[in-house]
């Protein structure tokens, strides 16, 4: 058999945007546990060291011939569909790039799948259709009212996947991250957005010292210290939940909808002053303006999750989620020097 031929039991996912952030650990874990993800990434964010757990095919999502023939050769059993644009501020300065990149290529996608007979679609959504919510923790229920093109984006392909499910018969997850953090507790993949905006990488290389003072967007929050309050969650942690959303899909013939957080919330100033505490060096800080967009706590209501799936994070205490990203920083500015 030559190394483009799956063996046939072996059950495979095909995972879109697997050389990123998130899509690595997903495939991490798929193969960790015994399926074999075919990466479908295009590199426009991801990175080619992060494909270490099967095949890639390097194409963009909506490419029909690539994708086609890619669901002839594996015949997966479902799509986890992670490639995406994700930074709310660049969404904001350019809304039609955001529609097309994670609206249209998704349809296109959809249509691909549908043409070739996929029926099961995991798909990462996000906290952010959520708005500013009303009330705290988050249910699934909470009214959605996203701030910004990325938080619509994620909504208006939640809501076609529910049309394609009563008119196709697909069946979908959507899984509303709140803030993914951390690193492969491994150290064998970890967060390289370029450039970095998230807040706990940032601090991170502002403590040591390889780049300028971090900037808190705002203090002026209606929060306990001014500060606006996340809820962060391990990717390995969510990685989990995709393979557990699968797989309940598949069996149950049914369509999920899940948060995917810890319940708990951290202000910025908490998670600077842990990763100070974490590195040895406190993060310097300068003082920046409140983004209008930006919501004042986003914690979830977790409690589907863990009912429906039995789903529970193992590594998304502060503290891990900080080490696994300082070992992973680490490691990579050691291999730079
Ligand atoms: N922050 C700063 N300074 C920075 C970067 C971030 O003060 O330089 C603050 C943000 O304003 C926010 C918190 O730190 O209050 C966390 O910021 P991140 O950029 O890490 O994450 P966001 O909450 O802004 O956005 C994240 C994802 C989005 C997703 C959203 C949903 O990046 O893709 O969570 O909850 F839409």
């Amino acid at each position: 058999m030559n190394s483009k031929t799956p063996n046939p039991l072996t059950r495979v996912v095909l995972v879109t945007g697997g050389a990123g952030y998130i899509g690595s650990h997903v495939c991490k874990c798929l193969h960790a546990a015994g399926f074999l993800p075919v990466v479908l990434d295009n590199f426009s964010q991801g990175h080619r060291s992060a494909v270490r757990w099967g095949p890639l095919i390097e194409a963009a999502i909506d490419g029909a011939k690539a994708v086609a023939q890619a669901i002839r050769q594996y015949k997966p059993i479902g799509v986890i569909h992670l490639a995406s644009s994700i930074n709310v501020r660049d969404s904001i300065r350019d809304p039609l790039f955001y529609y097309e990149n994670n609206v249209i290529a998704t349809l296109r996608l959809l249509e691909i799948l549908r043409g070739e007979g996929v029926r099961h679609f995991v798909f990462s959504s996000s906290a952010a259709v959520y708005g500013q919510p009303k009330t705290l923790p988050i249910h699934e229920d909470h009214e959605k009212m996203p701030l910004h093109p990325y938080g619509k984006s994620k909504l208006i392909v939640e809501e076609v996947l529910r049309d394609l499910s009563a008119a196709h018969g697909v069946r979908f997850a959507a899984l509303r991250y709140f803030n993914a953090a951390g690193a492969d507790p491994d150290g064998e993949i970890g967060e390289a957005h370029n450039p970095e905006t998230h807040l706990i990488p940032l601090a991170i290389l502002s403590a040591l010292g390889k780049r300028g003072p971090f900037k808190i967007f705002g203090r002026d929050f209606p929060t306990a210290d001014g500060t606006a309050v996340r809820d962060y969650i391990h990717v390995t942690d969510l990685a989990e939940a995709h393979l557990a959303a699968l797989l309940w899909i598949l069996r149950e013939d049914q369509n999920l909808t899940l948060n995917l957080g810890t319940g708990q919330g951290y202000s910025v100033q908490q998670v600077l002053d842990e990763v100070g505490r974490i590195v040895g060096k406190a993060v310097p800080v300068e003082e920046g303006a409140r983004v209008p967009e930006d919501p004042t706590a986003l914690v979830a209501d977790p409690t589907r999750a863990n009912s429906v799936l039995g789903w529970e994070p193992r590594y998304s205490d502060l503290p891990t989620i900080i080490e696994t990203a300082l070992a992973w920083h680490d490691k990579s500015l050691c291999q730079k020097t």
